[in-house]
């Protein structure tokens, strides 16, 4: 005899939140979260870097609000997002005494974002948090949106969650002690979002190249605010990047498979540079893009001081392919631009399969240029 029985959840959930943009933010964060809690406690995760130089200063805030507040820090560096570091977080959040009525706040880069998010999801089966970012890269996009994870030594972000923050503070003054190598990194994830949906953004990014390096605070919080309101939209759109969302890693495909080659020595941000060209040249070859707007994109990489080669074997390249999440039945997909603003579909699919032999011809014709 079999029973069955039927256990019905359906869940509506209201996950909204704001993401707000300011210079001088980081000291109003306090008084904010005063006026407008999260927690009854705050628990800032930050790194070893970042301590130092914002993290006490927030906690001094929280001190002088008269909220209760305690900061955690971690050796900075990709090699801490780990699962070990997942327990060590934990270890420290209970030993605070933080709880299920408390909040965690990230301060820090993607690694803090990524990894403190990720606590945040399973620590007491899971407890508010909030986004502090402290670099260009996350501040444009891997603090919006929910995406948090761990890596495996089989590779990166392959245990995570999707968990959204409560709130997003970005403090584009934040940005003037960061490496000059390391804000000209996170450039190009703002010239992908000119390609893959604002030519208005693209446009805008061409003719203030100059102002930009410089880190000039009109054209910072011009390009930080466009960039966030793309993210924004796409995730209202797709949250679970079921298809859409996809469109956001445009150029990541080679790219992660770079980062892999190098030992993840190579920065996030040079790897997607030159995953756009090699993604653009794939569309151009596929007959989706033209080559006049694939060497305009190529030409804006360059004047921000991104690398648009790096050295690789066709076939290491193609193997690491493979560790990619898109992967799909076996499948290497790509994301493929159709014009400077706008990105191409098959069918209403924005992932697009490419055979590995397209592939490995592809990728010679461009090392051919190099
Ligand atoms: N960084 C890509 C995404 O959030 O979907």
């Amino acid at each position: 005899m079999v029973e069955r029985l039927h256990l019905a959840l359906k869940e509506v959930v209201d996950e909204s939140y704001d993401i707000l943009v300011g210079y001088g933010l980081l000291d109003r964060i306090p008084s904010d979260l005063k006026e407008n809690p999260i927690g009854n406690k705050y628990a800032i995760i930050t790194d070893s870097s970042i301590r130092g130089l914002y993290g006490e200063r927030l906690l001094e805030g929280f001190r002088e609000e008269g909220v209760s507040a305690c900061l955690i820090d971690f050796p900075a560096g990709e090699g801490s997002k780990s699962l070990d570091m997942v327990g060590y977080l934990v270890g420290r959040l209970l030993r605070e005494g933080v709880d299920r009525k408390s909040a965690i706040i990230a301060l820090g880069g993607g690694v803090v974002g990524d990894l403190s998010g990720f606590v945040a999801s399973v620590y007491m089966r899971g407890i508010p948090y909030i986004q502090v970012p402290t670099t260009l890269l996350s501040q444009v996009d891997s603090s919006i949106g929910g995406k948090t994870g761990v890596d495996t030594v089989d590779g990166k972000n392959l245990i995570g969650s999707f968990y959204q923050p409560k709130r997003v503070y970005i403090d584009p003054s934040l940005l003037e002690s960061l490496p000059e190598r390391e804000f000209i990194s996170g450039l190009s994830e703002v010239v992908k979002y000119g390609v893959i949906c604002d030519r208005s953004l693209f446009d805008y990014l061409e003719s203030n190249v100059e102002r930009i390096k410089r880190r000039d605070r009109e054209a910072l919080f011009h390009i930080i605010r466009a960039s966030c309101i793309i993210k924004k939209r796409i995730v209202e759109e797709d949250p679970r990047e079921e298809n859409k969302r996809a469109i956001l890693n445009y150029g990541h495909t080679p790219a992660h498979a770079l980062e892999r080659l190098s030992g993840y020595k190579c920065p996030h941000g040079e790897a997607v540079s030159v995953g756009m060209r090699i993604s653009g040249w794939v569309a151009v070859r596929l007959g989706f893009w033209s080559v006049d707007e694939w060497a305009r994109q190529n030409r804006l990489l360059e004047m921000f001081g991104l690398p648009l080669k790096m050295e690789f074997s066709v076939d290491d390249l193609i193997r690491a392919l493979y560790y990619d999440k898109k992967i799909e039945g076996g499948k290497i997909m790509f994301v493929l631009p159709r014009r400077i603003g706008e990105m191409a579909s098959i069918n209403g699919r924005y992932k697009i399969p490419i055979s590995e032999d397209d592939l490995r011809r592809f990728l010679v014709e461009i090392r051919g240029m190099d």
